[in-house]
């Protein structure tokens, strides 16, 4: 069975996302901003995962806004309705649904919005098409993604290596570009935008416990038995204080969706 369909439901892929997610949180205000995130306003986040942004996003855009997080994975969908439901958020709405047919109505966002989807994606472009459809010709569409070939491990680790070198080949077998986040610029240009492009990374996760448990909580419960090396080796990367990992670098990209209009 391909890796995502085996890790997409587990409890353990969940807190991965969530934790992912936390981590990633002093940046979500920066993205909000540039998108110019206020109240009323209706927005959509794409492959919202546990809906992190969603959350963020329902917080500005108040009782009179409202936010939609579309996701394939069911299980991601019924965590953020869980989430939502004991939060009391009542703005938000989430449901199961396909990134390059979302099923939402045409020009109705005033901001649309992707994390970390493009990547799994073996037509992005057909993504970016759906996202322009659903947004107001003058709402925002901003993609965030990573490029996985651009990201730091010092000292050499020949098992985050392998473990990073593993993750890259899966996306490929599947179809998809581990080096998307390099592309969006490109990609909204040639949707006939004019989009504006910054880079940043998560800073060094140094000796950071928490990401590397939750991704060796999935790993563990993937294992059939020829992982235990692996496991053990990133264990002790984890597990060294002078370790330093820097996430792969993570490209924004965003402009009107009305084609051939500044941003
Ligand atoms: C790495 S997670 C990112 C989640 C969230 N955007 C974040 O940044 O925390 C990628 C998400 O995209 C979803 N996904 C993958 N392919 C999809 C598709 N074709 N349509 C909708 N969602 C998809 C996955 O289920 C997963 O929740």
């Amino acid at each position: 069975m391909e890796v995502f369909s085996k890790i997409a439901f587990l409890e353990e892929e969940m807190n991965r996302l969530q934790i992912q997610a936390e981590e990633f949180a002093p940046f979500v205000e920066a993205s909000l901003k540039k998108m110019k995130i206020s109240p009323k306003m209706k927005v959509a986040d794409i492959g919202c995962g546990t809906g992190d942004v969603c959350f963020a996003v329902s917080k500005i855009v108040g009782p009179k806004g409202s936010v939609i997080g579309v996701d394939a994975n069911q299980t991601a969908v019924k965590y953020c309705k869980t989430v939502a439901k004991r939060r009391v958020i009542r703005n938000t709405e989430f449901v199961v649904g396909d990134a390059q047919n979302t099923q939402l109505p045409s020009h109705a966002f005033d901001a649309v919005y992707s994390r970390f989807l493009f990547q799994h994606l073996k037509n992005p472009v057909a993504c970016l098409k759906e996202m322009v459809r659903i947004a107001k010709p003058a709402g925002v569409v901003m993609v965030e993604d990573c490029d996985l070939s651009r990201w730091v491990v010092e000292p050499a680790n020949r098992y985050v290596e392998q473990l990073w070198t593993w993750y890259e080949g899966i996306m490929k077998a599947k179809g998809s570009d581990p080096s998307i986040g390099k592309k969006l610029y490109r990609m909204f240009v040639d949707a006939g935008m004019k989009p504006q492009v910054e880079i940043y990374s998560l800073p060094v996760l140094r000796n950071n416990r928490r990401v590397w448990d939750t991704i060796l909580g999935v790993l563990t419960k993937i294992d059939d038995g020829d992982s235990r090396e692996l496991i053990q080796g990133i264990e002790s990367f984890a597990n060294d204080k002078n370790s330093l990992f820097v996430f792969p670098l993570v490209f924004r990209v965003w402009a009107k969706a009305s084609r051939r209009s500044a941003s």
